[in-house]
């Protein structure tokens, strides 16, 4: 989601977020380190990754950089590269396609209606795909890879594109769109949460299957468990769930992650725009965590029907999310499960890797200014033989928290109860309460405040974890420090992490920047590519992110549309390793006014799945758009259809990887 987030793309970034985090915590001075020519070797450890490959765990040597052989551009990427534009329509790099394969409203369940924006309802809604697709994970079904299932979140929604006769955004205040009815809310609350579609490919081109025994639809009332160290807790307790062990829903699941046992990790990011009354929070028992939270944000009308969003009326329903949730697509009958040990914030997604002892390990974003990198292990070992083994791994592990020093070392602080400032006399009573306030946690044992924190992902082929620093417009230049070092930081910028010893347990890192992002002809920008990128190449905002199976990073934006950089979100391909390190390329750009989210390959990369969110929402100029008035009707462009958050799946021409030779 968005530029600071979500519902709000389309307002100012200064309105919009100003971070929630007054902690003393290392900005680490006013040094401005360029790191960019330093250069790390990883040693040691066997890695074991499922970044693109989704079950079929690829096995690498460490040190090993990918097979494939730089191009004339000097980079493992091989297409021609885009002219940046910004239309109505989408544009992917020549001599491929990109075939739209579902879109909002189409159905997913068996017997869903057809779509019709004209007399949309929830009933309807809850058997269609959702809005705002963003994460999506494929998992094969067969060996052929022919065949398998798509799993996506439905991270938010615009209602000012999704209904008739409402006027635009008009700015970032509580009772916002006061003419929303019961009707618009119920199809609000199905449109969020995720979808299993199962795909089948046939002469080349994807297609959806109708009436797949694996569909299902997941939405805000979806009944889940809470699992880990705060099921059952206090803070978890609410009037209709006396027991803290049960919530309906997710909310705002943005990015996410596959586990190697075949499960979805769906992230929950920006749950304080569901939460109303801000009167009740000077007299409600955890102030302080509410504001360190951001909570509540007042920006849906859910509250006004449904009294468990009133943190007044229920002062812990707040709490039961911002949570990573588990989900197996292999049953639609399954109980998806809160899992509170990975810590609770605004989670962008879930990249991961099988560390070589065995256990399990997550890199997470909180995305919000200032705040921070986590890093997630295991205490048991995955068993990718037996996936039923692997069903409760994520309940017991211990969570950490990046600093980063100006030396280019790094640590990992563990939240752990009892240890360190993580003390009943300092407010943390037990380790489910250090979970439930993980940020306030975070803030106690020092850790470095970030440009928010978007996807992290961890590359299979050397064990290098990429971390998106989105942008940070509050960043003031005294704020800086090297792992930041722009104030304010408009563009954005990736830090590649090296685990000690090639050991993803380890307490020690090292890090350096790959690319600070904006225009680099720009001299007070301050950006810093390889040279060799082209007018094209450079990008802003970098957000969501995947590594393929061969090791090559592609990047997703969020945020260019709109005159910022005068060039639409996309997807660009950028070198990590050689002489190429740091050369970017563009190979895919959204309609006007969309964000670009997923993407994520086919363990064949034959096929890069995408997701284009709210086409249409900002108008050039700045102007709000509306149902009426977008600025595009994609991918429809039919008269009286708004435009449409979709899936696509970008093929080669003839077949062949993506991007290879
Ligand atoms: Fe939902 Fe941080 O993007
Ligand atoms: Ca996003
Ligand atoms: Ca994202």
């Amino acid at each position: 989601m968005d530029h600071k987030g979500c519902p709000v793309s389309v307002l100012a970034e200064e309105e919009e977020d100003r971070g929630s985090n007054p902690s003393l915590n290392a900005t680490l001075g006013d040094v401005i380190a360029q790191r960019l020519s330093r250069r790390d070797v990883m040693r040691g450890a066997l890695a074991v990754s499922v970044a693109s490959a989704a079950i079929t765990a690829a096995v690498s040597t460490p040190g090993e950089v990918a097979a494939a052989p730089a191009t004339a551009s000097g980079t493992r990427f091989d297409f021609p590269e885009l002219a940046v534009v910004e239309d109505e329509t989408h544009h992917v790099a020549e001599g491929y396609d990109a075939d739209v394969l579902m879109r909002w409203g189409d159905g997913v369940l068996a017997d869903a209606p057809t779509f019709d924006p004209a007399k949309h309802s929830g009933e309807a809604q809850a058997q269609q795909f959702g809005y705002n697709n963003d994460f999506i994970g494929f998992i094969p079904l067969d060996e052929s890879g022919a065949r398998g299932l798509l799993v996506v979140n439905h991270e938010y929604t615009n209602e000012e594109l999704m209904f008739p006769g409402l006027p635009p955004r008009p700015g970032d205040a509580p009772g916002l769109f006061p003419a929303i009815t019961y009707r618009h809310v119920a199809i609000e609350m199905m449109a969020h949460g995720g979808s299993v579609i199962e795909i089948v490919k046939q002469d080349g081109k994807w297609q959806v299957v109708p009436g797949s025994r694996y569909a299902r639809r997941i939405t805000a009332e979806t009944p889940m468990d809470i699992a880990g160290p705060a099921r059952g807790h206090s803070l978890m307790k609410t009037s209709a769930d006396p027991a803290g062990e049960r919530v309906l829903g997710m909310l705002n699941n943005c990015a996410g992650g596959l586990t190697p046992w075949g499960t979805w990790l769906t992230c929950e990011e920006n749950v304080n725009y569901y939460f109303w009354n801000d009167q009740a929070v000077e007299t409600h028992p955890e102030r302080a965590a509410l504001q360190r939270y951001g909570i509540p944000k007042g920006w849906y009308q859910w509250a006004r029907f449904h009294r468990r969003f009133d943190v007044g009326l229920e002062p812990n329903e707040s709490n039961r999310f911002g949570w990573v949730v588990e989900i197996d697509p292999f049953d639609p009958a399954s109980v998806p499960k809160k899992r509170t040990a990975l810590g609770r914030f605004k989670h962008e997604g879930a990249g991961s890797i099988i560390n070589g002892d065995g256990r399990y390990v997550i890199y997470q974003g909180d995305d919000e200014r200032f705040d921070y990198l986590y890093r997630f292990i295991t205490d048991g070992t995955v068993d990718i033989a037996d996936r039923t083994k692997s069903r409760d791994l994520l309940d017991q592990g211990v969570l950490s928290v990046a600093r980063f020093e100006s030396d280019g070392t790094g640590r990992w602080l563990p939240l752990v109860h009892g240890k360190g400032p993580l003390r009943p006399e300092l407010g943390f009573a037990d380790q489910g309460e250090v979970l439930i306030h993980t940020r306030l946690a975070a803030d106690a044992v020092g850790a470095t405040k970030m440009d928010r924190p978007e996807d992290v992902e961890v590359n299979p082929t050397t064990g290098k974890v990429y971390a998106m620093l989105t942008n940070n417009s509050k960043r003031k230049v005294e704020d800086t420090d090297p792992a930041n070092p722009r104030g304010p930081n408009k563009f954005g910028h990736i830090i590649e992490i090296t685990p000690d010893d090639g050991d993803h347990a380890a307490e020690a890192f090292r890090w350096e920047i790959l690319v600070k992002c904006g225009d680099p002809s720009v001299a007070e920008v301050g950006a810093a590519f390889n040279p060799a990128t082209s007018e094209n190449g450079w990008f802003g905002m970098p957000d969501n992110c995947v590594v393929d199976a061969d090791g090559r990073l592609w990047v997703a934006t969020d945020g260019n549309s709109g005159a910022k950089t005068g060039r639409a979100d996309g997807v660009w391909g950028v070198e990590t390793e050689g002489a190429g390190r740091g050369t970017s390329q563009c190979f895919f750009q959204v309609p006007r006014g969309a964000e670009m989210c997923g993407p994520f390959f086919t363990p064949d990369m034959e096929t890069m799945f995408l997701a284009v969110q709210h086409p249409g929402e900002t108008v050039s100029g700045g102007d709000r758009a509306t149902f009426e008035n977008p600025s595009t009707r994609w991918p429809d462009f039919a008269e009286g259809m708004p435009p449409r958050p979709s899936i696509l799946a970008v093929t080669r021409k003839g077949g062949g990887k993506i991007a290879k030779s």
